[in-house]
């Protein structure tokens, strides 16, 4: 359970001048890490089989909400994205129907919680995946956010690795979100973010599991627990499934699909984010419009430029 953490150091492969800030990285073409600073929770430690969490233990956890609902979870990677799956929005693609709330524990918030109100962000885009089509396969959306993304206690990004190979054995990885806690029941109010831990289950001994014409791709990644109780529900979908390694968190898989939840053999089925890694990448870098000129700055410019003109 809970343990205060403090900020850790920037990673050392990263050049000094660009340690500690929000970065993309589409220069840094052998950089395994999407975004800096990221993963640090204030408090280390669905959803089926789980229990209510403590605010600020997943900072990066973001309720999707479509007509003031919410709808989906969400993780926040930067200032501006937001990462959940393509599924999420099928029906429903227009992003000025779509609000991001950040740092809440509760999905509904009472009215008065004005601190709620002032974290909820508008959508300006959303990207699904091209090659998305139903359920099963590039279950993955990046949502761009209207306007900047201010970190504080209970609000920061998670990282994405471009591999996840080092998780493949995990049984201490965790899924949070604001699901069903059964198949058969809503989260009852105050409506609590949920956290419950399972296990990464490798893809072949996942399909062994699970019967045809169900199939595990190679960009699906499993996780739950072979007896069953621990998942995550309807309503988790698009949420992080994540691990620590070396104090920092890592989103491995975004909440896809599943059938029923939490029952015996039929573990939850994730997008493996790593697999989108060039995507997410390439989506973020292409659609960051540069920001506007500071006028006052170009005035200077101006300024300096005809006073040069005169010395001449
Ligand atoms: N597709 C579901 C949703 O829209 C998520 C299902 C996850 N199910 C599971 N048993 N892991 O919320």
């Amino acid at each position: 359970m809970g343990r205060m953490e403090t900020e850790g150091s920037s990673p050392s492969h990263l050049p000094p001048d660009l340690k500690g800030q929000d970065l993309l990285f589409p220069g840094f073409q052998n950089s395994s890490l999407l975004t800096w600073p990221c993963g640090h929770p204030n408090i280390h430690p669905l959803v089926t089989g789980g229990k209510d969490s403590l605010h600020g233990r997943w900072p990066w956890q973001a309720s999707l909400r479509f007509s003031k609902g919410h709808t989906c979870g969400g993780s926040l990677l930067n200032r501006r994205w937001v990462l959940s799956a393509a599924h999420c929005f099928e029906k429903h693609r227009d992003p000025s129907e779509w609000m991001v709330q950040l740092g809440e524990l509760s999905a509904k918030p009472p009215f008065w919680n004005l601190r709620a109100f002032y974290h909820r962000y508008k959508v300006q885009d959303i990207f699904m995946h091209p090659y998305f089509r139903g359920f099963l396969l590039n279950d993955i959306a990046l949502l761009r956010l209207s306007s900047s993304v201010t970190y504080n206690k209970y609000i920061k990004p998670i990282c994405v690795l471009a591999s996840s190979a080092d998780f493949q054995n995990r049984t201490d990885c965790w899924v949070t979100g604001w699901g069903q806690i059964r198949e058969d029941m809503e989260l009852p109010s105050p409506y609590m973010l949920q956290e419950v831990q399972v296990s990464i289950i490798n893809n072949s001994r996942c399909n062994q599991m699970f019967q045809r014409p169900n199939r595990i791709w190679e960009d699906m990644i499993c996780a739950g627990f072979e007896n069953g109780g621990r998942d995550a529900c309807r309503g988790d979908s698009g949420g992080p499934l994540t691990c620590e390694e070396n104090g920092l968190w890592y989103q491995i898989g975004i909440v896809s699909w599943g059938i029923g939840c939490g029952r015996p053999n039929r573990p939850g089925v994730y997008t493996n984010v790593s697999r989108y890694f060039t995507w997410i990448r390439m989506i973020m870098a292409h659609s960051t419009p540069r920001p506007d000129p500071c006028p006052l700055l170009l005035l200077l410019v101006l300024l300096w430029a005809a006073l040069l003109v005169q010395l001449a």
